[in-house]
């Protein structure tokens, strides 16, 4: 019988290589799928194969990543809690797919991931894989207490050790991280106490703190095509590259460093730290452009199903009719949302700088303060008159109340 794991390289799930095949007797594929994490890719075949694994699968999955999630979900704003640019949940279905055409081509009847039994993913994961393929069984080490024993990094080295594998894991308690294109996550350590501030200097990978960032301002242009990021500074290229090319402009500047606690769908709170550079500098250029093309119920509309959608995704439920009615809705509404926005990246904020839109529903004349064809001043009296009659009304009768 053979199962999929979803290998990162780390000890965790290298520790797992020897332990599935020790106490379920599996053939272990491994797979690791390629969301952008940059460089953590290194030496990972060596890695794998000296476990004990059957075969590894390395699988970039970046441009569906960008195409299919991260841009519906830049198109929607979602965010969660106000805060959150969703980069783990977002890459979880992406991955989760991944991970069943890749049992179903090797006819592996199992998947097995590393995920802990107090988090978001292990639902992630899983919620995607029944949508996917209900026939297929899950195996969470972290959550079977009587068959994974080990406790700590010092176990699995142990018990890596006494498989074979000899391999210079990192001992140093470090944040507890997950990176891809769109952001880097850091939970753990000082962060675990709220009132503690965060060890940015140890922390950042993408970027810097505005207070690092350049004294000098930095000017960039980008195009929309019904709501897709076209060009960066003239230059076209396809999503992912912007995010790439975006990434380095917004670390540099200090932008995109969120201090959150969240709600977790398991019903804690935890505390954590996300650099989503690139991924902020978008939202807010796609954003500045939509306030010119939509229309305000429409935007409106938007606002509320949008943050439904980022619920929708923080809670693995990308593969469901909710989520396409979601994000079929949003489709619909970047119609129009075409043209060019101009902002100045400076410490920390994106500065607004100019925007143009062939679809633009801002109208000077109607906007200005002279009366005209298509406004008159007089038509606002009448307006007023009934838009105000219910408060009017109201207030009548409380005055006529108070009286008696
Ligand atoms: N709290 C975030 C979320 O639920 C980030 C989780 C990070 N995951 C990880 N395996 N380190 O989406
Ligand atoms: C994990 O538990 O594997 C990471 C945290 C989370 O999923 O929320």
């Amino acid at each position: 019988e053979k199962v999929i794991l979803a290998y990162s390289g780390g000890l965790d799930t290298t520790a797992m290589i020897p332990w599935l095949k020790e106490n379920f007797d599996y053939d272990v594929i491994c797979c690791c799928v390629n969301c952008g994490q940059g460089n953590e890719l290194d030496g990972l075949d060596e890695r794998a194969k000296l476990s004990g694994a059957a075969k590894l699968y390395i699988e970039d999955v970046t441009d569906e990543f960008c195409d299919d999630v991260i841009v519906p979900c830049v198109q929607a704003g979602a965010v969660y809690e106000h805060k959150y640019l969703l980069g783990t949940s977002m890459a979880r279905p992406v991955i989760a797919k991944r991970l069943v055409e890749i049992a179903r081509k090797e006819g592996a009847t199992t998947i097995c991931h590393g995920a802990t039994g107090k988090g978001n993913d292990q639902i992630r994961f899983e919620l995607a894989i029944k949508a996917l393929a209900p026939d297929l069984k899950v195996i969470a080490p972290w959550r079977m207490t009587d068959v994974w024993t080990m406790q700590s990094r010092e176990d699995e080295i142990e018990f890596c050790k006494k498989h074979g594998i000899d391999l210079p894991f990192d001992m140093s308690h470090s944040y507890s991280r997950d990176r891809n294109l769109w952001h880097i996550s850091h939970e753990g350590l000082e962060l675990e106490d709220p009132s503690n501030a965060p060890n940015y200097d140890h922390m950042l990978v993408l970027g810097v703190t505005p207070e690092k960032a350049p004294d000098e301002g930095e000017y960039v242009t980008m195009t929309f095509e019904e709501g897709v990021p076209k060009t960066i500074n003239g230059k076209e290229m396809k999503v992912s590259d912007i995010i790439r090319e975006l990434n380095a402009l917004g670390g540099k500047h200090g932008i995109g460093i969120v201090d959150i606690v969240e709600n977790r769908v398991v019903g804690m709170k935890s505390r954590g730290v996300y650099e989503t550079p690139g991924g902020t500098i978008l939202m807010e250029a796609h954003d500045q452009l939509e306030e010119l093309c939509l229309d305000r119920e429409t935007m409106e509309t938007k606002k509320k199903l949008g943050s439904q959608l980022a619920q929708v995704v923080y809670e693995g439920k990308w593969f469901t009719p909710l989520s396409e009615a979601l994000q079929a809705f949003v489709k619909s509404t970047q119609r129009y949302v075409t043209g060019e926005v101009k902002f100045k990246l400076y410490k920390g904020n994106i500065i607004k700088a100019g925007t143009t839109s062939p679809y633009s529903l801002y109208n000077e004349s109607l906007a200005s303060f002279t009366t005209g064809d298509l406004y008159d001043h007089n038509d606002a009296s009448g307006f007023i008159t009934l838009f105000g009659l219910p408060l009017k009304v109201r207030a009548m009768k409380l005055m006529e109340v108070e009286k008696n």
